[in-house]
């Protein structure tokens, strides 16, 4: 293996509604990182449609990607490795870049890593935080995820909780349609809750018989459904920054509660946090707290690599590809890929 020579990695995602490429080198340094984001067409239906979603990553790949290895100044033959985003997302819409990203390794010879969404959103902290190496403690919330995870070493992860039904960033999405912020929620309600009383209303913290640290969030949604349609029976008037703070402080409670347990249990001392709702301000601020108070080294990735980007998956795949993961032409997109599994 080249350990002597700089790596270059080409990260292909799309997992989901970002057509996404990125060259990273040495695992660490983001030489270009290009997003191409759908959200204006799926704001359209209220949410990500499948098939638009497919169609517009076959659409956009290409120059994706063309636009990733110019902005790092490098062309194909000076990549090392392939990485791609193989699972957990969208069936149609994992294949576009798993196809994309086979069919570049072929014509290129060159090795094909594939990559957990979810292990690239943890990895995007190493970005910004050069220091930063397992063991540490993870709490990865997006909108279709939400674990906490101890990071044993670099592609070792172990589950301790998770969500039982809705993932956090659902959450945000479903109650802030329910008021009327429209699509996408979380970054809607992160700003009307900076105007809003995060006291005004008190709904549920849910908890989990069985496992501790386990997750739910639909009950907290289903509360704030009950609570906007006994107002409109009662004719009373909804104040929408309220709701929002309310539902906001909820989410980050629960969340900031059971990673401080886990500190406490695990024994971190590096603590992170990952995924799209990881950019929500109250979550940032409340971790932040959290952490000091613990002597917890706390980190998190700037907004642009809390939300679905191809750097994390090509960090995420610097580190496979050292520890000699290797995919095959065979490689296909695993909508339900857990973590730590291949
Ligand atoms: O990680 P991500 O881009 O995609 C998935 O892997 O799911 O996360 C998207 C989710 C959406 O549910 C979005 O509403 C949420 O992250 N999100 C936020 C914020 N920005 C994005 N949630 C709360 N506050 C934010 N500022
Ligand atoms: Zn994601």
């Amino acid at each position: 293996m080249e350990t002597n020579q700089d790596c270059y990695i080409l990260g292909i995602e799309s997992s989901c509604d970002e057509t996404a490429a990125s060259v990273v080198k040495n695992g660490r340094t983001v030489l270009s990182n290009v997003i191409s984001s759908q959200i204006d067409i799926h704001t359209l239906y209220g949410g990500v449609v499948p098939e638009i979603a497919s169609r517009k990553h076959m659409e956009r790949i290409n120059q994706v990607i063309r636009q990733a290895l110019s902005e790092a100044g490098l062309s194909l033959s000076d990549i090392t490795a392939i990485a791609v985003t193989y699972g957990p997302g969208l069936v149609g819409a994992l294949l576009v870049g798993v196809a994309e990203a086979k069919a570049i390794a072929f014509a290129t010879k060159k090795p094909l890593v594939g990559v957990h969404h979810i292990e690239g959103h943890i990895c995007a902290n190493y970005i910004e935080n050069k220091e930063l190496k397992p063991p540490f403690g993870c709490l990865v919330v997006s909108g279709g995820h939400t674990h906490l995870v101890k990071v044993g070493g670099y592609g070792e992860y172990e589950i301790l909780g998770k969500t039982r039904d809705d993932a956090a960033g659902e959450a945000f999405d479903k109650v802030a349609r329910a008021i009327g912020l429209g699509y996408p929620g979380g970054p809607k309600i992160d700003k009307a809750a900076k105007s809003g009383n995060p006291l005004a209303l008190d709904f549920p913290r849910a908890k989990v018989g069985g496992s501790e640290y386990d997750f739910s969030f639909s009950g907290l949604k289903s509360a704030v459904l009950n609570y906007l349609n006994g107002c409109k029976m009662k004719g009373e008037d909804i104040v929408t920054e309220d709701v929002a703070a309310s539902f906001q402080k909820a989410v980050v409670d629960v969340l900031v509660e059971h990673s401080e347990r886990a500190i406490e249990e695990y024994g971190f001392t590096e603590f992170a946090i990952a995924g799209g709702v990881a950019s929500n301000s109250a979550l940032r601020a409340g971790m932040e707290e959290m952490c000091n108070r613990k002597g917890v080294k706390f980190y998190r990735p700037s907004p642009i690599f809390c939300t679905d980007n191809a750097a994390m998956i090509a960090v995420a795949g610097y580190y496979e590809y050292m520890a000699g993961t290797r995919s095959g032409t065979d490689l296909n997109a695993m909508p339900a890929l857990k973590l730590g599994e291949r």
